[in-house]
C-alpha cells in the first residue's frame, strides 16, 4: 500500500488575534527564526518549504507571478472549495483569502470590490512559510521546528477529499493546548 500524504504545514503570521496567541513568536519579533534556520528546515524537508505566494497574485501586474491566463483560471475557480483545498495557503474563507483576491483587468475583484486592484495583493493572515509535506517525516520536522521556535502552526489537508484539520501547538508557558 502506498499512502501519499498531502498536507501543508503553515507557520502562522497572525499575532493580532488576542491574548490567546500573544505568547507565540511572530514575524518581526526577535524570537523569529533567522533565514539560515529556515534554510536548514528546508533541507530537512527536502526542499519542500515554500515562501507563501497567494494563489491569486497571478492577477496582479505588480506581482512577480503575474500571468493573465492563470489568473483567468483562478477567477473561475475562486468560489469552489476543491480549488482552495488543493492550494497550500488558501483557507476557503473569503475574509482571509480576499487579502489577495482575483481581479479583472479593470481592477475589480471577482467579489465586486472595485478597489481590489489598487489595494494590491498581500499575505493578509496567510503564513509566511508553509511546508508542502508529502511524508510523515516532513510533518514531524515541521512540528519539531514549531515547538523549538514557539511558532503557531496549522496543518491543512491538501489531499483529495477536502477534509481539513488544524492543530495549534502548545506553548508550555501559555498552558494552553487547542486542537481543532
Ligand atoms: C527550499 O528549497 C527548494 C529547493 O532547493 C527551493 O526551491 C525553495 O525556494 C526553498 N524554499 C525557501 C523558502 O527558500
Ligand atoms: C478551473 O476552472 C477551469 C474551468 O474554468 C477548469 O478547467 C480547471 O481545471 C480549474 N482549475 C483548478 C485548479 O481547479
Ligand atoms: C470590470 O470588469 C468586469 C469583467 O469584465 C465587469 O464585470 C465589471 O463590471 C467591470 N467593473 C467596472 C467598474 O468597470
Ligand atoms: C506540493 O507538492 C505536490 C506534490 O509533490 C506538488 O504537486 C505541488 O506542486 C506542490 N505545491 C507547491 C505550491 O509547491
Amino acid at each position: 500500500m502506498h499512502l501519499v500524504l498531502g498536507v501543508a504545514l503553515a507557520f502562522l503570521a497572525r499575532s493580532g488575534l488576542g491574548a490567546k496567541y500573544a505568547c507565540k513568536c511572530a514575524p518581526g519579533m526577535p524570537c523569529w527564526p533567522s533565514g539560515s534556520e529556515w534554510a536548514s528546515l528546508n533541507e530537512t524537508v527536502s526542499g519542500r518549504l515554500i515562501m507563501t505566494v497567494p494563489v491569486a497574485s497571478v492577477c496582479y501586474p505588480s506581482e512577480p507571478a503575474y500571468n493573465p491566463e492563470t489568473c483567468q483560471s483562478v477567477r473561475s475557480n475562486w468560489t469552489t472549495w476543491p480549488f482552495h483545498s488543493a492550494d497550500p495557503a488558501s483557507v476557503g474563507d473569503p475574509s482571509v483569502d480576499n487579502a489577495c483576491s482575483p481581479i479583472y483587468a479593470n481592477g475589480t475583484s471577482v467579489s465586486g470590490n472595485p478597489n481590489a486592484g489598487k489595494q494590491g495583493c498581500s499575505l493578509g493572515a496567510y503564513p509566511p512559510y508553509i511546508i508542502n509535506a508529502t511524508s510523515a517525516e516532513d510533518v514531524q520536522a515541521g512540528v519539531l521546528f514549531a515547538k523549538k521556535w514557539n511558532l503557531r502552526m496549522n496543518i491543512k489537508n491538501t489531499g483529495h477529499g477536502g477534509k481539513r484539520r488544524s492543530i495549534s501547538i502548545a506553548n508550555p508557558l501559555c498552558r494552553s493546548i487547542k486542537i481543532n
